[in-house]
């Protein structure tokens, strides 16, 4: 029997690209969303893509559940106890970055609720494995780049999201910790994402915010699509080659392929607490962005320059060189595919899934 990995959130932009990768290695899938912020028709596209690859013997359910809601989610793990969970890939959160300063008690309850209930559910079900998603928002002010994994993280996050992740990895070190000295131990690898863009290459599935984008780039795609009128650009006066922010984008495959690598080196290490950064090391800035966008679609993209925003620093990259030695991952695509299969996605899906 194929080893069944449970994903959190699997239903969201980063998980539905994960599962096509998990497809790919012959695992066997439990998706648990409230889809609080995705919908079935990622699920069903996925299953569309694995069939257009030829992927045999896809195994993938699907369960509609708030993990807040502990009997709930106890229910899943339940149904699944006879093999169980190899491992758990954990993405379900909130993300909105600025809703989370307007609204931190949804964000705390959420996040860290979701992620309690599900460790005293794999304590008690026997599932010892998990990769969380965090962010680069933990190196929170960080000013000496490319940033490393040793980087101070915890100073001067500016948002109750970026809060979040910092105290989660936090729990998850404590917790590991605990059962390192037990005939039990735990592996926890926490992977901190840069800036995730683009789309599985057919266009059939990709990122779909509700509401107006908090990120750069489907936020410029939008634009392109002509839903949106003009992109706003906060600030060109910062210490950056064009003045304009600089970040590490990296293609959502690379970033759902170095889930599948945690997998497998946690396999090797039945006690392990591990971070690492999943980035390209490349730093590109907003208006590299805006054109490499305008050459993958072939329209122009209007915009503004605004004030900057409260908490943007200039600049962050990453080195992840300790996912290349450690993991055997690294980032393979570059700008031209990101803009390409995110043009694929957003040209085909206007309106995301609706
Ligand atoms: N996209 C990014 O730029 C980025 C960057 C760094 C880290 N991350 C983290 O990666 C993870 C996945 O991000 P994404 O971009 O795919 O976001 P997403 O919103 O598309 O996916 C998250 C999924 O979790 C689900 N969810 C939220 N709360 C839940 C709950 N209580 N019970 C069950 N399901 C719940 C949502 O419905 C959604 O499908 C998140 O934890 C996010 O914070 C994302």
């Amino acid at each position: 029997m194929a080893p069944r990995v449970l994903l959190t959130g699997g239903a969201g932009f980063i998980g539905s690209h994960t599962v096509i990768i998990l497809l790919r290695a012959g695992y066997a899938i439990t998706v648990v969303d409230n889809l609080v912020n995705s919908s079935l028709k990622s699920v069903e596209r996925v299953r569309e893509i694995a069939a257009d690859e030829g992927i045999e013997g896809v195994d993938l359910d699907v369960e509609v559940v708030d993990m807040c809601d502990k009997a709930a989610f106890e229910k899943v793990f339940e149904k699944y106890s006879v093999g169980g969970f190899s491992a758990v890939i954990h993405f379900a959160g909130l993300k909105a970055v600025g809703e989370s300063m307007a609204l931190p008690l949804m964000y705390y309850e959420n996040n860290l609720i979701n992620t309690m209930n599900l460790l005293s559910l794999m304590e008690k079900f026997d599932c010892r494995r998990i990769v969380f998603s965090s962010s680069a928002t933990v190196y929170g002010a960080a000013t000496e780049m490319p940033i490393t994994e040793e980087t101070q993280t915890g100073a001067g996050i500016t948002n109750a999201y970026g809060r979040t992740k910092y105290m989660i990895e936090g729990i998850l070190s404590d917790f590991q910790k605990s059962k390192e000295k037990t005939e039990k131990p735990w592996s926890v690898t926490v992977l901190r994402y840069f800036n995730p863009v683009g789309a599985h290459p057919s266009g059939k599935i990709g990122e779909d915010p509700s509401g107006p984008p908090n990120n750069l780039m489907p936020y410029v795609s939008q634009v392109a699509v002509g839903r949106r009128e003009f992109l706003s650009v906060f600030g060109n006066d910062y210490d950056t080659p064009d003045g304009t922010g600089v970040r590490d984008y990296i293609h959502v495959m690379d970033l759902a392929a170095g889930h599948l690598s945690a997998i497998t080196y946690m396999d090797k290490k039945p006690s392990v607490y591990s971070v690492f950064n999943l980035g390209t090391g490349n730093g590109y800035s907003v208006l590299n962005m805006v054109s490499a966008m305008e050459k993958a679609s072939g329209k122009e993209i209007k915009y503004k320059i605004v004030d900057r925003r409260p908490g943007d620093i200039a600049t962050c990259y990453a080195d992840a060189e300790r996912a290349k030695v450690e993991m055997g991952w690294e980032a393979k695509l570059g700008l031209d595919e990101m803009c390409r299969d995110l043009w694929a996605w957003q040209s085909a899906n206007p309106n995301g899934f609706e």
